[in-house]
């Protein structure tokens, strides 16, 4: 990598281009602390376009920390529903009580401050402190592990915690002291629609064309460069929509682990035939089966784990006694379902109706 560069000359032009060419985004409307944190945290792992209608959503039904503070877990979770990655809807809420508690409801101001509430890193801290608040401190997350990596020409992994440390030092050191709001979301900006993750990047576009070193050189295809991941665990499962009289069987999942609190169709952890169904069904949960339709196999992908499944519509003369029975109004509008689900969820519904 080229250490000596001095990064103060991405500033100019970042700022230049963010002023012409930012998007108008919902959370960019205004600086209110609340506003950019909740958007920082649900960009976390979502892509923009995904996470609009989820963040006017949340702030429809809970606009202010105190509302977050005082919302009940399942609305909550509810208002999750499909974002994934539900700790951190959990966590919002729990800084959400501390900020209540401790600071007398106010967002505090300065990084460290917002560092020490749960679920906030350094990526988010620094992104609400240099956005919200004018502090001139760096926020490095992927967007911007991509620009910088690629301006340098650094081939260090990206995901190493000793890339990310190293390139805050260099922005601290040549953050601009004004307008740093403009220049941490200059930086995310070119890093999400210009020097995109997936696909060719725009250098035609890019505001930092003639400062980088990777498309000088010929090597955008091999910078950023990630170390490869070991490969996920594969856990295989049967999936059940168990419906009796317009009801479905749904159980909440437990409160620790995987898509904790959340709820889902009953399920086992190995593949089931339809006669096996059946018999699982009669004999160890006691209810009598009228029908068991294969509805064939979804994957759903998460960061450590992959689940194969396969599904059945069972339908029994009762739901049986150990599952909350809900009609369709209460899967909507109550029960967060996860994304895993989504195959076998489309389905469900029709059969509802
Ligand atoms: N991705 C993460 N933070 C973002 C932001 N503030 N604006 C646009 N994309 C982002």
């Amino acid at each position: 990598m080229i250490e000596e560069m001095d990064l103060s000359v991405l500033v100019t032009p970042t700022l230049q281009w963010y002023d012409q060419h930012k998007r108008q985004l919902p959370w960019r409307k205004d600086k209110n602390p609340y506003h950019i944190w909740v958007s920082e945290i649900m960009l976390q792992q979502t892509r923009v376009e995904a996470v609009i209608p989820y963040y006017e959503r949340f702030m429809q039904a809970l606009p202010t920390i105190e509302a977050l503070a005082e919302c009940e877990e399942d609305p909550l979770l509810k208002l999750w529903e499909g974002l994934g990655y539900y700790n951190r809807a959990r966590n919002l809420q729990k800084a959400a009580r501390k900020i209540m508690e401790e600071y007398d409801g106010v967002f505090p101001g300065d990084y460290e401050t917002i560092r020490s509430l749960p679920g906030i890193g350094e990526y988010t801290a620094g992104a609400v402190a240099s956005i919200a608040f004018g502090q001139a401190v760096p926020a490095v997350d992927g967007n911007v592990l991509r620009v910088l990596s690629r301006v340098l020409e650094s081939h260090e992994d990206i995901l190493k915690q000793s890339v990310k440390k190293h390139f805050e030092e260099l922005l601290r050191e040549t953050m601009p002291k004004e307008r740093t709001s403009a220049f941490t979301q200059g930086m995310i900006e070119i890093g999400a629609i210009v020097c995109v993750p997936n696909g060719k990047p725009k250098c035609e576009e890019c505001p930092l064309e003639s400062l980088c070193l990777a498309e000088r050189h010929g090597l955008l295809d091999s910078i950023p460069y990630k170390a490869p991941k070991k490969p996920r665990k594969i856990e295989e499962k049967t999936v059940l929509l168990i419906c009796s009289s317009k009801k479905a069987a749904i159980r909440k999942r437990p409160d620790q682990g995987l898509l904790a609190s959340l709820y889902e169709f009953p399920n086992t952890d190995h593949y089931l035939t339809a006669d096996e169904v059946r018999e699982y069904l009669e004999k160890e949960q006691g209810v009598t089966v009228e029908s068991v339709e294969p509805l064939g196999n979804a994957k759903h992908i998460f960061s450590h784990v992959e689940w194969h499944m396969n599904g059945y519509l069972v339908q029994t003369d009762q739901i049986p006694g150990q599952y909350l029975a809900v009609e369709r109004q209460e899967l909507q509008n109550r029960y967060a379902i996860p994304n895993a689900f989504q195959a076998y969820y489309q389905k469900l519904m029709e059969v509802l109706a």
